[in-house]
Order: C-alpha cells, then sequence, then structure tokens
C-alpha cells in the first residue's frame, strides 16, 4: 500500500454571504477531516466519499440531503451520485423524496445492474434497503440555508483507486421532476483510476449543455488538474451560467475553478495538512498549473 492519498471536496459553487462564510468554512473542514481520516488510516475511497458526502448532507450550510432547498411545489427532491474509477461503476438517484442521505441510496446502486433510478422508483429501491428517513419523509423543511448548488468529493486512496460522490437538492423553486447535472455521468461528474476525477457544482442545465465532466476528463489525459479544470470553465462561456470544478489525478494532484462569485472548498493530502477555502486566489500557492 502506497503512502500517497489525496482528498478534495466542495460545498458548492455560488454567492457566499459574508454571515455565511464561517459555517461553510467549518462544514468543509469537518467533511475534510473526516476523509483525511479514513484516507490516511488506508481506508478505501468509496468508504471516504460517501461518508465525506453524508457530513455535507448532513450540514444544513449546504444544499444536498438534510439542508436541500426545496421545489416549486414546496418539496425536497434530491439527487446523488456515485462512481468508482476501478471497475467505472455508477450508482445514481434523481427527484428522490424522503431520503436524509440521497448518496447511501446511490452507493447501495453500485452493485445492481441499474445505474441511475428516479423519482418513485428510486424511493421503492431505498425503500427496499431500509434507507428511508422516516423523520424527514419528504416533507417540506425549509431548513436550508443555501441558494442552489452542489456538494462534492473525489477521492485517491492508498491502494490507488479513485472515487467521487455528490449531492444536491438542485435549483431552488425548481419544476417539480426536474434533473440537473448531477447525477448523470459525463455531466456533472466521472472517475477513472488511469486518468483521474473530477466533480461539478453550479447550474445544471449550464453543465449538461457543455458535457463539463466529460471536458475535464479528455483533458486530464494530456494535461493537469488545474488546466483541466480552468479549461472545462471556459467552455461554460458558449451557454451562459455558473458552475465550479473540482478535479484529481492518479498522482494525487488537483485543480479547481470557478466562475461563481465563491466556490466552498477543501483539500488534503499525505504531503498537504487539511485547508478549506471559499475563493480559488487562497489556495494558489498550491496549485500544479
Ligand atoms: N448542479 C446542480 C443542479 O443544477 O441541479
Amino acid at each position: 500500500m502506497s503512502e500517497r492519498w489525496a482528498i478534495i471536496l466542495h460545498g458548492g459553487a455560488r454567492k457566499i454571504e459574508p454571515e455565511d462564510a464561517q459555517d461553510n468554512r467549518r462544514g468543509c473542514m469537518a467533511a475534510l477531516e473526516i476523509g483525511h481520516g479514513l484516507l490516511s488510516a488506508g481506508g478505501e475511497a468509496i468508504d471516504a466519499v460517501e461518508a465525506v458526502v453524508r457530513q455535507l448532507e448532513a450540514d444544513v450550510t449546504f444544499n444536498a440531503g438534510y439542508g436541500a432547498v426545496l421545489n416549486a411545489e414546496g418539496v425536497a427532491q434530491l439527487d446523488a451520485a456515485i462512481m468508482t474509477g476501478a471497475d467505472l461503476a455508477v450508482g445514481a438517484v434523481a427527484a428522490l423524496e424522503g431520503v436524509r442521505h440521497p448518496v447511501s441510496v446511490a452507493r447501495r446502486m453500485l452493485a445492481e445492474t441499474d445505474g441511475l433510478l428516479v423519482a418513485g422508483g428510486a424511493r421503492a429501491f431505498a425503500a427496499r434497503h431500509g434507507l428511508l428517513d422516516n423523520e424527514t419523509g419528504g416533507e417540506p423543511r425549509a431548513l436550508s440555508r443555501a441558494s442552489g448548488d452542489t456538494v462534492g468529493c473525489v477521492v485517491l486512496d492508498r491502494s490507488g483507486h479513485m472515487a467521487v460522490g455528490l449531492s444536491t437538492g438542485g435549483l431552488s423553486g425548481k419544476s417539480p421532476g426536474r434533473v440537473g447535472d448531477t447525477p448523470l455521468p459525463g455531466c456533472g461528474f466521472y472517475v477513472d483510476d488511469q486518468v483521474g476525477g473530477v466533480a461539478l457544482s453550479g447550474d445544471g442545465e449550464a453543465i449538461t449543455r457543455t458535457l463539463l465532466a466529460a471536458r475535464v476528463m479528455a483533458a486530464l489525459e494530456c494535461g493537469t488538474p488545474q488546466n483541466a479544470a480552468a479549461r472545462a470553465m471556459a467552455h461554460l462561456d458558449r451557454v451562459g451560467g455558473e458552475a465550479g470544478v473540482i478535479a484529481l489525478d492518479p498522482r494525487g494532484w488537483m485543480g479547481w475553478a470557478h466562475t461563481s462569485p465563491h466556490f466552498a472548498m477543501g483539500l488534503a493530502s499525505h504531503q498537504l495538512s487539511p485547508r478549506v477555502a471559499l475563493h480559488q486566489s487562497e489556495l494558489k500557492d498550491l496549485l500544479h498549473a
């Protein structure tokens, strides 16, 4: 087992009001410390991304899980996905109601032939596996202080395996049944042990129309994660909209970029102690250009 491991996570690309800055930093650091603990001890990539995203889903600072924003009918409809880079397995759910941790439903799907389940199908799957949350029950909660974005995490474990996980309530006031980029491989996320991994946040329709995760993966094949992230953001110019991206490669090199005013994120590795930031400029010293 190698000494090398790395984690990069985000709490969403958006404008963060000054009074929310501390909660965003604290929330990212709490999730980062969970991932740091698991990965440095030799834990598996898939366990780390699930644990990290669950922590972000439990924090009402972020638009995911328990803190998710509500749709036009006042219902939390959640999208989430998880992917493993060793075998390219994907589990994803969309427009799921009544679950506090949709990323765990997505994880449970990795062993199934179905890659993406939506709405009632996703809920029935969660019920069959005991993952419905009776406490939340899908009722409108309006707990979130987030304005609309996604949480996500990409990791490299000490066995050289990578995984990505992400979760969102989507856009506040969205149409019932609307599905964004988050559960769609090649749009909101992707990971391949041989190439690297990526997770997006931001305007789902813009990210989907420009196939941003696929573009990052293509760029990772011949460049650094930082270069791949920056190039992906440039594609958004064609359709407008705001987004943020995190990327990681099998060496443990990381990249991030955003067109939104802020992008809550955190990173750590075998060489780097945990750091969090709300803007790309804060961690300039860590970029491999
Ligand atoms: N990026 C999350 C969404 O648009 O649903």
